[in-house]
């Protein structure tokens, strides 16, 4: 189940004598690589204890909302904040109508208010109960609100009565949660994604370089195989732990002119690109073959400009939707609109860096981000999240910009064909002279 690998999951657990059965669930999360936090109702508790489900999750189990220790070590908004999607399996009667109701008398209702990441619910009940018009009504209105409902299954139950109101299987859920990843909303479309920093080397052992993990690159990466793009991925110097799926290619570079010469090489191929590589705007004029000694107090760098690798390959594939990052310490919006219009790209997502990326807590390397897009007639703000969570949002948002581009007929796809065929042409003379 690779969908759900690297997710953040919040297990909601809530007053059901089929409560047990989250054990199973949260056993094959962990299974599927996903990071589980667990939040019981109180009447959750009186069927399990946390304790067994703080060994499965690996983590503290959460259970009250004015709960000092634990709003100090992740409140409640911050756990809201954190999670990618919230499962509550399973959902009890009355959890629902609460729910229904937009009540935050408890940590499990509060939290399902203050986030706006997909909500499934797992309905488990006595069949009576579930067939209950006030149950029904209320299920019907979370549906309309966009409310995700997984089973219940039918069958024999703990009362011995039977009928619809079972917990639908572990397995099952584990899919359905997984298929809530898969948008479909890039399928046929070729995706290019610049990421990471470039270096530029001085010397054997020095380089000019900056702070940028790849983290939000590569969340891109995953959030548009996900959306069912094809993904290349052309990656600066990253952590070696920060991993893309199997399906996505990855050509890893050094310096900014390798990284243009490989966008400029796949262009042709790709529908869609994404430039969130940090890419180091000057390199030196010469790299010493040999490392420099510090013979001197101070020394000179002579440095040239790199070639701004988004701004060529719209030029020169201009059928291409580009989408621009713009990582600024002061004056985003200003920069921003600048950049949209200077590199001649279709959006801009802008974020904060350096110092004035205190509310993102750094923005490079974190884990989290806050961007601002901006595009010709519209923009939209994206607050603080985890990186893969602003991915998922930002490639939603870029699929549906560029199904707007291609109906109205601002990117000729066409060109796009008549340019590889000149290209085939080219090759092919080359090779017979
Ligand atoms: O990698 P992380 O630690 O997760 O951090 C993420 C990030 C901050 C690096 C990312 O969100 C981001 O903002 N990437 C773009 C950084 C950047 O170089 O911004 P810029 O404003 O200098 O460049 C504007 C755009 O032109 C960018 O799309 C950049 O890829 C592109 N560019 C810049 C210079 C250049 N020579 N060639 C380019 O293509």
């Amino acid at each position: 189940m690779k969908r759900l690998a690297n997710k953040r999951i919040l297990l909601g657990i809530t007053g059901s004598i089929a409560a047990y059965k989250a054990g199973e669930i949260i056993r094959r999360l962990r299974d599927a690589n996903a990071d589980v936090r667990v939040v019981m109702t109180q009447g959750a508790t009186e069927f399990v204890t946390p304790l067994t489900f703080q060994a499965l999750s690996g983590n503290p189990v959460h259970q009250h909302l004015l709960d000092n220790d634990a709003e100090a070590a992740m409140g409640h908004i911050e756990l809201a904040r954190w999670a990618d999607v919230i499962l509550v399996a399973p959902a009890s009667a009355d959890f629902i109508s609460r729910l229904c109701l937009g009540r935050a008398n408890d940590l499990l209702g509060a939290l399902c208010l203050a986030s706006h990441v997909p909500l499934a619910l797992a309905p488990a009940m006595n069949q009576q109960m579930w067939k209950d018009p006030a149950t029904q009504t209320n299920v019907q209105t979370l549906r309309s609100r966009g409310v995700l409902l997984f089973g219940p299954d039918s069958g024999e139950q703990a009362c011995g009565e039977v009928g619809e109101g079972r917990l639908m299987q572990p397995h099952a859920l584990i899919d359905a949660l997984a298929d809530v990843f898969a948008t479909g909303s890039l399928t046929g479309q070729t995706v290019l994604i610049t990421a990471g920093p470039t270096r530029e080397a001085i010397d054997p052992v020095r380089y000019l370089s900056n702070h940028s993990s790849g983290k939000m690159g590569y969340a891109l990466a995953t959030a548009a195989m996900e959306a069912g793009a094809e993904v290349i991925l052309i990656s600066g110097p990253v952590d070696k732990s920060l991993l893309v799926p199997h399906s996505v290619k990855t050509i890893h570079v050094t310096t900014a002119e390798q990284m243009l010469e490989q966008t400029q090489a796949l262009a042709h191929k790709a529908d869609i690109l994404i430039a969130a590589a940090a890419v180091a705007d000057y390199r030196p004029v010469l790299a010493n073959s040999e490392k420099i000694k510090k013979s001197t107090e101070s020394m000179m760098l002579q440095l040239q400009r790199n070639p701004d690798i988004l701004a060529t390959v719209k030029r020169q594939s201009p059928w291409l939707f580009s989408v621009g990052f713009a990582a600024e310490t002061e004056n985003l919006e200003l920069h921003a609109r600048q950049k949209l219009k200077d590199k001649g790209v279709e959006m801009i997502v802008a974020n904060w860096v350096g110092h004035a990326a205190t509310e993102t807590q750094g923005t490079f390397g974190s884990d989290d981000n806050a961007l601002k897009l901006f595009w010709d007639g519209g923009e939209l703000e994206l607050g603080v999240s985890s990186k893969a969570r602003l991915a998922r949002e930002l490639v939603v948002l870029i699929a549906s910009q560029y199904d707007n581009a291609i109906q109205s007929g601002r990117l000729n796809k066409e060109q796009r064909e008549v340019e590889n065929v000149v290209q085939l042409r080219s090759h092919s003379h080359d090779k017979k002279n």
